[in-house]
């Protein structure tokens, strides 16, 4: 079978994009616009970039007007710090809150349609962890469109791509990376429709391939978010960044787990427990609903473990109450209409009359590919791998650190996007030709693995019992010895992975081969996930050991997990970076390592 696997052709261009989401989008269009001859190929997994996981962001991004009086970019920053429960790298977060406002205007410029209020200014809303005055009260730093952001953003950038001569192309992955001397010049693409394998060869390679939610059961997470970006970077050699620091929404519609915004908490929506009580001024006294979401998560998980939780006989899933009913028609309509017709969709209740069940639900990686303030990504001993980048879901620079403000990722992903393609275009001054010199070989390996498989195992239960085992031992509340069941229960999921046939034998347009790999993409993030959660003895953000119940300042860095052969954990770290707090400018001290009560 081996010999089939032959590399049909030989693509050369300049950039690189593994993924077209709102990440890969804004950097390719920034290549594009300061260098309209680029040459831009962007991969994507699913059949239209339109479909990307960035469609689905609902509540908005984050951004200090800078002709607003009462806030200030050092809000922001503070915000961000205290959020990350002091890992985010300050660096970065300078970085990225100092142009936010910047990029709302290219894209307000390009025809985003923010939401705007009765004068015709940019409307704003308040999120969890946002405040102004370093604490003193929520701020209104979200802009927006309704309450589907990530379609306008998605829009903007595929028009801007487009028109500028983007080369897309659809249903593919990216199989192997190829490096070599800590050089990448691109990497082996399998196209699903063809069955076919290609090699394309460029001076930059840009990874913006999204998160990896399908590793839990219940998430708010695109079919397609396998992690399949932090799966090849661990094949080839290279570590994921605090791959333990995984985000759970805390209102997802039960059931399916979709995301129902935090914008519905943002325009006053109460949580309640089974006796309709609200809940939220015992966990977070100040910040109530508007406290950051690893907070909320844990307290609603909280009420759901203390007996407080609502069972529905019909699905038998424990959850609290969100309670919109009192809040305006107009709100309703204007404010939240693509919620409200989710949970009339899925579960047949209307919010302006009813009570709506809600459960945290996974929502988002803050771990991923190390890289620097660039983008450019660094290997376990923080050199630089010449010629990659990462940016969006899969990236960790790391903007979010233990946990992410909502609004802060759609902002990270527009202006890093930016901030790369900038990076990519010094690269391609300097690069006259595209190298071809790396050689690739795991591919065949792990095609003619799949192929090879005669067991009678199932990949579809396969699937379920990984992410059930992820969702029930490594989620809101861990424990070394759930975690140590989970670890089992992948290593056992492994072994029958590798031995389960999959149904036909072609390539082209075979879904089940594509499981199958997902399989295997999973699982290593999963694996990455639970090494680094068990090292880390300690809570911090929405990572929360109930056997190490606290912060502690020996784990004040980020975890690099290596990992090129599937259960061999290598276990690095770096430093978080505190530039902020070292340079004893004007209130520096809010930058130290910080209590952190909302
Ligand atoms: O709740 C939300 O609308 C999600 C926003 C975000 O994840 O940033």
């Amino acid at each position: 079978m081996q010999a089939d696997f032959k590399i049909s052709a030989t693509i050369r261009c300049d950039a690189l994009i593994i993924g077209a989401g709102g990440a890969g989008l804004r950097c390719a269009a920034e290549i594009l616009e300061r260098k309209p001859d680029a040459q831009i190929i962007a991969l994507t997994k699913v059949a239209h970039p339109q479909k990307s996981h960035t469609s689905t962001a609902q509540g908005g991004l984050a951004a200090v007007d800078p002709r607003d009086p009462n806030d200030a970019n050092i809000f922001h920053m503070f915000d961000t710090w205290k959020g990350s429960d002091c890992t985010a790298d300050q660096n970065v977060v300078k970085k990225i809150c100092e142009s936010a406002w910047e990029q709302i205007l290219w894209l307000e410029n390009r025809g985003m349609h923010f939401s705007r209020d009765q004068q015709g200014r940019l409307s704003k809303r308040t999120f969890g962890g946002h405040t102004r005055n370093f604490g003193e009260a929520s701020a209104f730093r979200a802009v927006f469109e309704a309450d589907r952001t990530g379609k306008g953003i998605m829009d903007t950038g595929w028009g801007e791509c487009l028109k500028r001569g983007i080369r897309f192309i659809h249903q593919c992955m990216a199989v192997e990376l190829l490096i070599k001397d800590r050089q990448c010049t691109g990497c082996i693409v399998f196209q699903q429709k063809t069955g076919t394998f290609v090699q394309i060869l460029a001076k930059a390679t840009v990874f913006a391939s999204g998160g990896s939610g399908q590793v839990f059961k219940v998430t708010t997470n695109c079919r397609q978010n396998t992690g399949d970006g932090l799966a090849l970077v661990l094949e080839a050699g290279l570590p994921v960044m605090d791959p333990e620091a995984v985000q759970f929404h805390p209102t997802g519609i039960v059931g399916p787990g979709i995301l129902a915004s935090e914008t519905l908490r943002s325009v006053g929506g109460i949580l309640r427990n089974k006796d309709e009580e609200p809940f939220m001024a015992k966990y977070a006294p100040k910040m109530k609903e508007l406290a950051p979401r690893d907070l909320v998560a844990r307290a609603i998980e909280t009420e759901i473990r203390e007996g407080r939780g609502i069972l529905n006989p019909d699905h038998n899933i424990p959850h609290v109450w969100i309670d919109l009913r009192h809040l305006p028609a107009e709100v309703h309509e204007q404010q939240i209409p693509e919620v409200v017709s989710f949970f009339k969709h899925y579960v047949n209740l209307d919010p302006r009359t009813e009570l709506c069940p809600v459960r945290p639900s996974n929502h988002y990686h803050m771990g991923g590919i190390p890289t620097n303030e660039f983008g450019e990504v660094q290997d376990a001993r923080q050199r630089i791998v010449e010629g990659l980048y990462a940016v969006g879901e899969c990236a960790a620079a790391s903007f979010h650190g233990f946990n992410r403000l909502g609004t802060n990722s759609i902002l990270e992903l527009i202006t890093m996007g930016k901030h790369i393609g900038e990076r990519v275009i010094e690269r391609l001054g300097k690069e006259s030709s595209v190298r071809s010199d790396a050689p690739a070989e795991r591919f065949r390996e792990k095609f003619t693995g799949y192929f090879a498989a005669g067991g009678q195992d199932n990949i579809g239960l396969i699937r379920n019992a990984l992410r059930s085992v992820m969702t029930d031992k490594v989620s809101v509340f861990r424990t070394e010895t759930g975690i140590t069941e989970a670890i089992e229960t992948l290593r056992e999921l492994k072994v029958r992975a590798r031995r389960t046939q999959i149904g036909g034998q072609s390539l082209a347009m075979n879904q089940e081969l594509v499981q199958r790999w997902e399989i295997d993409n999973l699982l290593a993030v999963a694996m990455a996930i639970c090494e680094a959660a068990l090292h880390r003895k300690e809570s911090r953000g929405a990572h929360f050991r109930d056997d190490f119940p606290v912060r502690s300042d020996d784990f004040n860095y980020h975890t690099l997990v290596s990992m090129p052969e599937f259960g061999n954990a290598e276990l690095g770290r770096r430093e978080v970076d505190m530039s902020i707090f070292q340079a004893r400018g004007a209130t520096y001290e809010k930058f130290g390592i910080i209590e952190r009560k909302y």
